[in-house]
């Protein structure tokens, strides 16, 4: 997952590195460094854990200079020390990198072109370039990297100083994104257009092992092969990538308070009928044959809650199916499917091939994205934009609430395409789903007090169960989820009726059990399953709707939400849930924003 950037710039650039670093960390954060080249020599400071600590490092041991590359890193091979911080040298010292991707063919290099190779300052499977590029190097570092680039499988973007060219940095890339831009005082890399500063509007996107070479002036690109080529700008429009945490103590709380607006802003368009989906209503009647919703995480438990709503509102057959599943198991669609791709980031390697494989195999291919112009946004037949705002915190929040807003439309067209509701239940749902946004923030405003009131019992738990049925399932799923990413506490989820089939047996006196009960047409049943799990002695927590607040009025702890629509319950289910993780994992003293081992992009399979 890794985050690089690079520039050759007039000045020192070590601090603008920095700073686009910081900008970048949300692709990694287990350590991060800098290497710049001063009269042709290479130098670099690198430190385990956040920017911050490298920033410690640079206020020691200062790096001046006006050609640099940084890294942030996701530890993939090898643990999160100083020896495997980037950038790497090659063993001669003469090559200098940053990668963000993976080379999995990195053990078999070693034991067969690099054989002879036996000086190894890192566990890494980057460092393989490095020595790669020094011996295929005879003065020409594009045909040096042409020819490195032969022998690599896997993904790469990678950022290069070579001691022969003092003002210049190498590029290339295959799977991972890697954007190069001309900026007032130079040239730059990076992984992410937001890492760079001032307002970019043309960058060149590296893709497909092509080469970059960069110097403050100018900037020139080669084939695969290492011939001349031009190459066209694309236009972006950056996300604002705003680091300000609104006042609050972490981005995490900021952005589940500002879930309204989020899912204000992404239904606006939707209920003004304003829907790109590359395909037309005659389709959705007559054409449509299955749904399949792929995604990872948070973003397929939206899928959890879509496919209900596509199978039970809109009588077509749809599965979630996670993405690094889905890409393997030799799924069977064709023109008749919709396939639909679920990503805040637009990044996450395991929905990028998915979605490829699906366009191969001829499906219908729609993405619900969040950052703009990304990958998975760029390779879709059609996109259906969250506006959800860039999202810092690891543990999504507004986004997944965005990206359920969108999947609510979705649902209300098709269904009325499909003659499954008619035209008075259209409009009630559409009524409904503008009041959505107002009952988000009537949740949260209810829900805050208590959620951190709950969350000091919470705090000492050592396993959490959440139970619910149908939507309220889904809803648990993403309720667990949240809560063991960012506490730490063993969570899981269950369909309220399974969990007699086994787990049940891990109740104990004092076991917290939450059940949502939010749809109504099943709180009867799921207020039962409460039932025998308070008969095992679990502390019991019920969120439900006002409606059915009476009947959970025998839960030890009861949290009310607004009352909506069955179709949208899933909505205001999770808001309390958030808290709940949010307040848990404060008092456990845990690094919410950042929490260990995780990224924001999973961009590595
Ligand atoms: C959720 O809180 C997660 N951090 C994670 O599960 C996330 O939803 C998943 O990695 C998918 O990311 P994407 O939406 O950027 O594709």
């Amino acid at each position: 997952m890794c985050g690089i950037i690079g520039k050759a710039g007039v000045g020192n650039v070590t601090p603008e590195l920095l700073e686009g670093l910081g900008k970048l960390e949300y692709r990694g954060y287990d350590s991060a460094g800098i290497a710049v080249l001063r009269n042709g020599r290479p130098e670099r400071v690198r430190a385990v854990g956040k920017i911050a600590n490298l920033r410690d490092a640079l206020d020691k041991t200062p790096l001046e200079a006006c050609v640099g590359v940084g890294h942030t890193r996701w530890a993939t091979h090898g643990a999160p020390s100083e020896a495997n911080a980037h950038p790497h040298n090659s063993p001669d010292g003469k090559f200098t990198l940053v990668h963000n991707g993976i080379i999995e063919n990195a053990d078999a290099l070693k034991r067969t072109v690099l054989a002879d190779d036996k000086e190894w300052e890192s566990e890494t499977d980057t460092e393989v370039v490095a020595h790669l590029l020094q011996k295929f190097y005879t003065g020409d570092v594009v045909k040096a990297l042409a020819e490195t680039q032969k022998h690599l499988k896997g993904s790469y973007a990678l950022g290069i100083l070579c001691a022969d060219y003092p003002d210049t940095i190498f590029a290339a890339a295959l799977g991972s994104p890697l954007i190069a831009a001309s900026v007032e005082d130079g040239s730059c890399i990076a992984s992410d257009v937001g890492a760079i500063g001032g307002t970019l509007s043309e960058v060149y996107k590296i893709e497909n092992r092509e080469i970059c070479m960069l110097t403050r002036d100018e900037i020139r690109f080669y084939t695969p092969d290492g011939e001349p080529c031009e190459k066209a700008t694309v236009t972006v429009v950056p996300d604002a990538l705003s680091m300000d945490k609104g006042g609050y103590e972490h981005y995490m709380l900021y952005e589940i308070m500002q879930q309204s607006s989020a899912v204000r802003k992404t239904l606006e368009p939707l209920l003004a009928g304003d829907f790109d989906l590359g395909f037309d209503d005659a389709f959705v009647r007559d054409g449509l044959k299955e749904i399949r919703v792929v995604a990872c995480g948070s973003a397929y438990h939206t899928g959890l809650a879509a496919q209900l709503l596509f199978e039970r509102f809109c009588r077509v057959p749809c599965r979630a199916e996670i993405a690094s599943e889905f890409r393997y198991a030799d799924p069977v669609v064709d023109e008749g499917t919709l396939t639909v791709f679920v990503s805040q980031s637009g990044e996450t390697a395991d929905t990028l091939a998915a979605l490829r494989l699906a366009k191969e195999r001829g499906a219908k291919v729609l993405s619900i994205v969040n950052v703009r112009g990304s990958a998975i946004a760029s390779e879709s037949d059609a996109v259906v934009y969250t506006n959800a705002g860039r999202e810092i915190a690891v543990a999504t929040t507004k986004a997944y609430s965005a990206q359920l807003a969108v999947f609510y439309a979705l649902a209300v067209r098709f269904a009325a395409a499909r003659g499954t509701i008619d035209e008075a239940r259209r409009a009630e749902l559409t009524h409904e789903l503008a009041a959505l946004p107002d009952k988000i923030q009537e949740a949260i405003d209810r829900a805050e007090a208590p959620a951190r009131k709950l969350a000091e019992t919470m705090a000492a738990t050592q396993d959490i169960f959440f139970i619910g049925r149908r939507l309220d399932f889904a809803a648990s799923m993403e309720a667990s989820l949240k809560m063991k990413e960012i506490s730490y506490i063993n969570s899981q989820a269950y369909a309220a009726g399974e969990l007699k089939h086994g787990t049940i047996s891990l109740v104990e006196q004092g076991t917290p059990v939450v059940s949502i009960a939010m749809d109504g047409g099943m709180s009867d049943k799921t207020h039962s399953n409460m039932s025998e799990v308070r008969a095992r002695g679990a502390l019991t927590v019920a969120v439900t709707g006002d409606k059915n607040a009476d009947a959970f009025a025998d839960a030890d702890v009861l949290l009310t939400m607004p009352d909506t629509d069955e179709w949208f319950t899933c909505s205001l289910a999770v808001i309390p849930m958030q808290l709940l993780s949010y307040y848990t994992a404060k008092n456990r003293g845990c690094d919410i924003d950042k929490p260990k081992n995780l990224a924001k992009s999973v961009t590595v399979e």
